[in-house]
């Protein structure tokens, strides 16, 4: 016996009109040595019929309808419509007849061999199935109300529970309640006790109904590409027998749904998915919802949600917030190529400012005298040549006394004399920069070579940096020394008259520029400025 079945195949109709409960069903099992009686439906009052005689007969097979009387077993009793076993033997399986002038009943009665080692019997059981948390009742309906029942006990799995009076169980349903529950009716009969028991087989199950959802947003849009394919998967939670649709209107040819799957969540419940396949998506998919429908077992309950294709917009980015974009990236590189090219033009301003700002000076460690060296190298005289006085007046008026500078001019500190050579080298090394005036008369200039030498010294081992000034325009610069030709072409200052004699030209910042940094003091007193040949060392040498 399973669960479901207990309904139909054990309905009993109960007239209460009666002492005992009448029986209509046609087959009846019972349990061999229990108390057990047939009593017919006497359905109509005026089928009462007092004077008729009530006969009851059995079905022996072979010989017969046999009639039965008290005399026949003592087991056997009549009283009213009832007929009593005291108590049922195996041998009383058959058919049963009740007749009552034209009125008769008939029973199959089936009598079960009893398990002698449980308190039930397996063949002889009630199937009850109950959902977890919902009421779970057992009563020990007595259904011998007419007769004396002396005690009801309860037990489940064979072991008593509940009090002995009224034994019933009445609770919400947990998985342990599971088990069988037997009720045993005690009745006596002529001093003797006989038992008639009644066993259910308690189920408890997990069939509470789950609200089928699809999970996700009730509208979806998906953007697409024409000519891909596309898998939408529909999901939704609920019970293991939700069954999910795709609903696709006119079925085109390039839509398939996949089979359903399902797998079971830790909260008990069921995840359900199907994928609906859109291959080589054309016009006709777009802008049409797609629907998937979840619906429980017996479809009482569903839920949807649908799925729009879009097609893909190519240049996602809003028109106008493209253009602002373009334009805005266009002025940040116009801006920033200007700063390039203000910062390249105005380097050396910049590079002053800074170390004005700054308070740089890098006259201060080296432990060197001057901060330039100047040479002006012109074999024929008149020293009253242009290069003389711009070498012996104007250098040092804008150098030293304007900007604070050292300077030590070959033509105004050093006498030439016999060691020029020496004197040379050992003012050089005592100078941070070395300044030549180039001009035309420089070039011929005997005493280049022995300069040269100093020079290439200076250059080689990096001692010192030179700064060419170009007095007068060189057309040729092949008739450079060579060691001049490795100079940096920035470290050649061009003298433009005029346009370069004020303070703040061009030609005294780039000069500036290339001197030694170092913090100004302008104005500085005439008798501040040390002649060169002050310096012990050339005095030693003679001078
Ligand atoms: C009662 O039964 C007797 C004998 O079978 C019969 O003669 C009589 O008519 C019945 N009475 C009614 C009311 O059916
Ligand atoms: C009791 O019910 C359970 C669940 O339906 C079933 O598996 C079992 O066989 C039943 N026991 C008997 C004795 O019928
Ligand atoms: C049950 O039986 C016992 C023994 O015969 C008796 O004493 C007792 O009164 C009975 N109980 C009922 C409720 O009949
Ligand atoms: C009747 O049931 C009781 C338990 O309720 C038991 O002790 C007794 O042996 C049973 N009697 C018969 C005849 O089965
Ligand atoms: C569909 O989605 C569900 C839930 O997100 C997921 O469990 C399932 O694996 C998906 N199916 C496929 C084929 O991707």
């Amino acid at each position: 016996m399973h669960c479901g079945q207990l309904p139909l195949t054990f309905l009993f109709l109960i007239f209460v009109s009666t002492s005992e409960t009448c029986l209509l069903r046609d087959t009846i099992s019972v349990l061999e040595g229990e108390h057990f009686y047939l009593k017919h439906c006497s359905l109509l009052p005026e089928d009462k019929n007092e004077t008729a005689t009530i006969k009851w007969f059995r079905d022996t097979g072979s010989q017969g309808r046999v009639e039965l009387s008290s005399s026949s077993s003592s087991r056997i009793t009549f009283h009213d419509y009832v007929l009593d076993f005291w108590p049922v033997e195996l041998g009383d399986s058959g058919s049963y007849f009740f007749q009552m002038g034209n009125t008769t009943s008939e029973w199959k009665l089936n009598v079960i061999k009893r398990n002698k080692h449980s308190c039930f019997t397996e063949e002889h059981i009630f199937s009850i199935c109950v959902n977890v948390k919902e009421s779970l009742k057992i009563t020990c309906e007595n259904r011998f109300s007419g007769k004396l029942v002396n005690r009801t006990t309860l037990y489940k799995n064979c072991e008593k529970i509940g009090n002995n009076k009224n034994p019933f169980l009445q609770k919400n349903a947990d998985f342990k309640d599971q088990g069988y529950y037997t009720c045993v009716f005690s009745l006596y009969h002529n001093g003797k006790l006989f038992n008639a028991t009644k066993t259910y087989n308690v189920t408890v199950t997990d069939h509470r109904k789950i609200t089928p959802v699809v999970l996700g947003p009730q509208v979806t849009h998906v953007r697409v590409e024409l000519g891909k394919d596309i898998r939408l998967n529909c999901s939704a939670s609920g019970d293991e027998k939700d069954r999910i649709d795709w609903n696709i209107g006119n079925r085109s040819r390039n839509v398939h749904e996949e089979e359903q799957t399902k797998i079971k969540t830790s909260e008990g419940k069921w995840r359900t998915s199907k994928i609906l396949r859109i291959e080589n998506i054309n016009e006709k998919n777009l802008n049409f919802s797609y629907e998937c429908v979840v619906q429980s077992r017996n479809g009482d309950q569903n839920s949807k949600s649908f799925i729009l294709l879009k097609k893909e917009d190519l240049d996602d980015i809003p028109g106008h917030v493209f253009t602002r974009g373009m334009i805005a990236a266009v002025l940040i590189s116009v801006v920033v190529v200007c700063l390039v090219i203000v910062g390249v033009i105005y380097r050396v301003d910049l590079a002053l400012f800074y170390r004005h700002f700054m308070g740089r000076d890098e006259t201060l460690t080296d432990g060197k005298t001057y901060d330039a060296f100047v040479s002006y190298l012109k074999e024929c005289r008149p020293e009253s040549g242009e290069e003389h006085t711009f070498a012996v007046e104007t250098l040092p008026r804008v150098l030293e006394k304007h900007f604070g500078y050292k300077l030590c001019i070959f033509e105004r500190d050093v006498v030439p004399g016999g060691a020029v050579v020496d004197e040379i080298h050992s003012l050089i090394e005592k100078s941070r920069r070395l300044i030549i005036v180039l001009s035309k008369s420089y070039m011929s200039n005997e005493v280049r070579y022995e300069l040269e030498s100093g020079l290439h010294e200076a250059l080689v081992e990096r001692k010192i940096k030179i700064i060419l000034i170009e007095f007068t325009p060189l057309s040729d610069f092949t008739v450079l020394p060579q060691s001049l030709k490795l100079l940096k072409s920035h470290r050649v200052l061009k003298w433009k008259a005029d346009k370069s004699l004020p303070h703040n030209s061009r030609f005294w910042k780039n000069l500036l520029y290339l001197m030694p940094a170092k913090t100004v003091k302008t104005y500085r007193d005439e008798s501040e400025v040390l002649p060169c040949f002050c310096s012990p060392d050339l005095q030693k040498s003679g001078l």
